[in-house]
């Protein structure tokens, strides 16, 4: 009788240990995977890529396949893909199809569809949720931007040493910028010594950008109400932007230059953006010039510049006094800068 008492007893023990076992395996997997993944909250991501696309399929499975060959250090990146609909609301299948069948290798894929046309205007400004409770870095990405393996290297890098100084507008991953100034020749790179691995300019750059989150947040808001103040005449003496808005606003079509609304923001804050200044012109990212808003045809299918295939350690040494550079590309003080 004992001896059976004992059995059953040893049995209900060990279904018990067992059991104990399971659920704590299961209990551990549930925090450990499932939570993580279910309720993955945005203070958690570190890097978010915001692609931005029109009816570029090709151009857009070069810029993600230089995503997937990117550094991102292990660390939580969201890849968010936001696809625009033409004037009638279509949708482009070949490009949503490349969107759908790209595997991301580094972190967490989102495809959006604008429900109506959203152009290059609705394209920028509202498809960051930008907040300043979420410490996240972001960058923007038109399609027929392709980027270097070490972008994010790079601009966790420029984040964390500037994001602190009150004047930066944000980072600009293109390795060379232009001047906007009427007096100086047009298509003129801005020159910068070559001991500095950094400098600063007024005007940001298309071609690969990522916001400062403070500005860019005031920016938002700020546009949201000029953009539809007929009164609103944003005007900046002596620089080839303002003459191309005057004309863009004659015409009705002031949405496709909202960067000189970006701009004319940073011109009022006084703000400036970053530029990396790398060996060979060399780019954290290059702009393929494709058939598109600004370029009605790029026949000889030539990129913007040379990208950075191999990391340089001296990028790293970034100056703590970086070197600023007006409209037409005179080195200046920020501190008595005239503002023109
Ligand atoms: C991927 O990155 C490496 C450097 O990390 C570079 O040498 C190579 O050319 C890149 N491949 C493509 C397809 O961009
Ligand atoms: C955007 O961020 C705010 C917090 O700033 C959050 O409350 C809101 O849910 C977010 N919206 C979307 C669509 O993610
Ligand atoms: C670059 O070189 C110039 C001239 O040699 C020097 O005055 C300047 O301090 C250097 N700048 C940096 C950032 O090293
Ligand atoms: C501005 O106008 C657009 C249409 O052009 C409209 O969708 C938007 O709500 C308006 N914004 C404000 C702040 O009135």
């Amino acid at each position: 009788m004992l001896t059976r008492k004992f059995k059953l007893l040893l049995g209900v023990m060990i279904i018990v240990l067992v059991a104990i076992v399971l659920l704590d395996n299961v209990y551990q997997s549930l925090i450990t995977f499932k939570w993580k993944t279910i309720f993955a909250c945005d203070s958690d991501v570190q890097l978010r890529i915001i692609a931005i696309v029109g009816n570029r399929a090709l151009s857009l499975k070069r810029l993600l396949n230089s995503l997937n060959n990117a550094s991102y250090f292990e660390d939580n990146v969201v890849l968010d893909i936001w696809i625009d609909r033409s004037k009638d609301r279509k949708v482009d299948k070949q490009t949503l199809e490349v969107a759908n069948s790209f595997h991301f290798l580094h972190g967490t894929k989102y495809i959006h569809i604008q429900p109506s046309y959203a152009g290059v205007y609705g394209q920028w400004i509202y498809t960051w949720n930008v907040s300043d409770l979420y410490p996240e870095i972001a960058v923007i990405l038109e399609d027929d931007i392709e980027v270097s393996p070490f972008f994010y290297k790079w601009l966790k890098m420029v984040h964390n040493k500037y994001d602190s100084y009150d004047n930066i507008n944000g980072y600009s991953l293109h390795g060379r910028c232009e001047n906007h100034a009427l007096i100086a020749p047009r298509n003129k790179y801005i020159h910068v010594p070559k001991n500095n691995t950094v400098f600063l300019y007024p005007a940001f750059n298309t071609w690969g950008f990522s916001p400062h989150t403070k500005h860019w947040l005031h920016f938002v808001n700020w546009v949201t109400l000029k953009s539809n103040d007929t009164t609103f005449k944003p005007s900046i003496a002596n620089i080839e932007p303002t003459i191309a808005y005057e004309i863009a606003r004659s015409r009705g079509t002031v949405a496709n230059n909202w960067d000189f609304l970006h701009l004319y923001h940073a011109y009022v804050h006084k703000l400036f953006t970053v530029f990396p200044n790398i060996q060979g012109d060399r780019g954290l990212s290059v702009h393929w010039k494709e058939k598109g808003l600004h370029y009605p045809e790029n026949r000889d299918k030539k990129s913007s510049g040379d990208l950075l295939q191999n990391w340089i350690p001296e990028i790293e040494s970034l100056p703590d006094s970086p070197l600023y550079f007006d409209f037409a590309g005179r080195n200046i003080n920020p501190k008595n800068y005239q503002w023109p």
